[in-house]
C-alpha cells in the first residue's frame, strides 16, 4: 500500500518535514520529477492556501507557485488585501506529474488521481497540525478533494465559510478555484475578479 507515512517525522514541525520530504517515495510521482516542491511562506500563517501540485517551472525551482498560476494568486492576495508574506502555502501533492511525448519535449502537467492524493496526504496533516491556521483555503478541485471529500463542491460552495472537524479541532475552510483555471477562462477578468471576491472572505474573517 502506497503512502507517505513511513517518510513523514511523526509530531515534526514544517521545517523537520521539509528536510524530510526529499526522501519520499510514497508513490511513484518521485522518480520523473526533478525535486519535491514542499511549502512555502509562513509557519505562524494564520491563513494557509493548498493547491494542487508543483507546476513545470516550480518542479524546475523546487518552490511552489512561482509559475503562472503562482503569479495569479499572488496578485489576487493583494487584491484582496491579505498580506502573502504573512500565508502559508503548500500543495495536495508535492511531486509534479506529468506527461512528455519524449525526451527534451514540452512537459503537460496531469491531474493527480486519488491514490496520489491519499499516498501524500500524511504531509499535508502533518503541516498543517504544525501551522495549525485559522482558516485553510482549498484553490481547486483537488485541495477541496484532500481536504474536504466529495461532498463539497468548488463552484457550488466557493466563497463560503465551511466550519469541519479535523484531527486538531473544529477548523474553518473556504473553497475557491484554483489560480490556474482563470488563466484557461474566457471571461479571464470576470474569473480573476470571482477569485478575488472568494479570497477577500477569507480576508475579512481574519481582520
Ligand atoms: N499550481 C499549484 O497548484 N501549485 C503550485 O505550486 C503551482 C501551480
Ligand atoms: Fe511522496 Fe507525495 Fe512525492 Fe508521492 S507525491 S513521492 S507521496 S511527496
Amino acid at each position: 500500500r502506497p503512502g507517505a507515512q513511513e517518510w513523514v517525522p511523526e509530531d515534526g514541525p514544517v521545517e523537520a518535514l521539509r528536510a524530510a520530504a526529499p526522501q519520499c517515495r510514497g508513490c511513484e510521482l518521485w522518480e520523473p520529477a526533478t525535486q519535491v516542491v514542499f511549502s512555502a511562506g509562513s509557519t505562524s500563517a494564520r491563513m494557509a492556501l493548498v493547491g494542487e501540485q508543483p507546476g513545470d517551472e516550480e518542479d524546475r525551482k523546487g518552490v511552489p507557485f512561482v509559475g503562472p498560476a503562482g503569479r495569479l494568486l499572488q496578485r489576487a492576495l493583494d487584491d484582496a488585501g491579505v498580506d502573502r508574506t504573512a500565508v502559508y502555502v503548500t500543495n495536495a501533492v508535492k511531486h509534479f506529474r506529468f506527461t512528455q511525448a519524449g525526451p527534451g519535449k514540452r512537459r503537460i502537467h496531469a491531474t493527480p488521481d486519488r491514490v496520489h492524493l491519499e499516498a501524500c496526504k500524511p504531509w499535508l496533516t502533518a503541516e498543517l497540525r504544525d501551522v495549525d491556521p485559522e482558516l485553510t483555503v482549498c484553490l481547486g478541485a483537488t485541495a477541496v478533494r484532500a481536504l474536504l471529500g466529495t461532498q463539497v463542491r468548488v463552484l457550488r460552495d466557493r466563497g463560503q465559510v465551511l466550519e469541519r472537524e479535523t484531527s486538531r479541532g473544529e477548523r474553518r475552510f473556504l473553497v475557491t478555484v484554483h489560480p490556474s483555471s482563470v488563466l484557461r477562462a474566457d471571461d479571464r477578468d470576470g474569473a480573476y475578479a470571482a477569485l478575488v471576491a472568494d479570497l477577500r472572505v477569507g480576508a475579512d474573517l481574519l481582520a
